[in-house]
């Protein structure tokens, strides 16, 4: 058999199998598909970031195969990420595999986080292989900012892919990280400007995670402090809705458009946690503020079959941790040593 074959994920009749030692079902994988990105956010990666060589990054064939099985165990989501998903060759080849659960009704939806460099190129096919919504980074409207914050990043090339992914059909939402010194004022003006466009918007505090070229605790802004200044102006309305994630949402009267707020930092949101990540070698991470590890692609190459990964997968996501423990400290080590672009945001 192919590990490339077109088979559906095995059906269990049993209800989802996947759930962890403390009655958390997990129906959500994020997966890495590279650690390689065309951007060097300042609070995500340093300067001259060593990559990942090519040997130790699971194959598309790989990928597909892991994300199959995590399907067979009833994950109804699954979220591609990087680095930047969209510079991993061939990512686009592994999307139209996996769509293939999305038509099977195995699987409830496929997305993407995107830093929508390359968004333009491939936001019409990516539509018609099933993708429905994307998630795209952009910190600031203003040019030089993200050519800084991004270490040379053009933004009117990521906002042309915003457009053309609203042209294609796609749902947007912007993700911007909160950064005391580079955007705080801003913030109201990007909120206006994604929902002046139909996107809904979600901040997000800097998390301690990899080693980058700055302290992050100069640039840690509390997303509460946030939140009471836009109510200072605007009516904000709690929505219900939970994505079993830690963005908690709100409803802006003025704008009419939809605000999320994730606050690893003030808000503890671990309880009703659904998720899992696998990145792009193959390590299946419970948490992410936390070193728990399961190589499932040893596994792989030692020649196992599925019953093998669903075993490893079953033993992983059992210890699932309770819950993070980041914190930010002057001069303090990152709370996890691996970079967000390795295990995926
Ligand atoms: N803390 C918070 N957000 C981060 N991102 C990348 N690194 C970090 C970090 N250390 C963000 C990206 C992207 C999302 C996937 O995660 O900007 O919006
Ligand atoms: Fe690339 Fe996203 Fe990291 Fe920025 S935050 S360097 S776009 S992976």
């Amino acid at each position: 058999m192919s590990p490339y074959d077109s088979s559906p994920a095995p059906q269990s009749r049993r209800a989802p199998a996947l759930i962890d030692g403390l009655g958390r079902s997990v129906s959500y994988l994020r997966v890495s598909v590279t650690d390689r990105c065309d951007l060097r956010c300042v609070y995500c990666m340093a300067e001259h970031m060593t990559f990942l060589p090519k040997a130790q990054v699971l194959t598309l064939e790989e990928l597909d195969r892991i994300a199959t099985v995590f399907v067979g165990l009833g994950v109804r989501k699954i979220r591609l990420t990087g680095g930047e998903p969209l510079v991993r060759k061939g990512v686009m080849t592994l999307i139209e595999r996996l769509s293939r659960h999305l038509a099977s009704g195995a699987l409830d939806e496929l997305t993407l986080t995107t830093n929508g460099t390359q968004l333009a190129a491939f936001a019409p096919e990516l539509a018609r292989l099933g993708i429905r919504r994307v998630n795209v980074s952009m910190d600031t409207l203003d040019p030089d900012l993200f050519k800084r914050l991004t270490r040379g990043g053009d933004l009117a090339k990521v906002q042309a892919g915003i457009e053309a992914a609203r042209e294609a059909g796609l749902a947007v939402k912007i993700n911007a990280v909160a950064l005391a010194r580079d955007n705080a004022a801003e913030i109201p003006t990007l909120i206006q400007w994604a929902h002046d466009r139909g996107h809904g918007i979600t901040l997000i505090e800097t998390m301690p995670m990899g080693e980058i070229d700055e302290d992050r605790t100069d640039q840690f802004l509390s997303l509460a402090d946030v939140r009471q200044e836009l109510e200072s102006y605007w009516t904000l309305s709690d929505l219900p809705l939970s994505t079993g994630g830690p963005a908690r949402y709100v409803e802006v009267a003025e704008t009419g458009g939809r605000l999320g707020f994730i606050t690893p930092m003030t808000h503890n949101f671990c309880e009703g946690c659904n998720r899992v990540r696998l990145t792009c070698t193959g390590t299946l991470h419970t948490c992410l503020g936390q070193e728990d590890a399961t190589d499932l692609r040893a596994v792989l190459r030692a020649g196992g079959d599925d019953a093998a990964l669903v075993a490893a997968i079953d033993g992983g996501v059992r210890t699932k941790p309770k819950g993070h423990d980041f914190r930010i400290g002057r001069g303090a080590a990152p709370s996890v040593s691996r970079h967000m672009s390795t295990t995926g945001g």
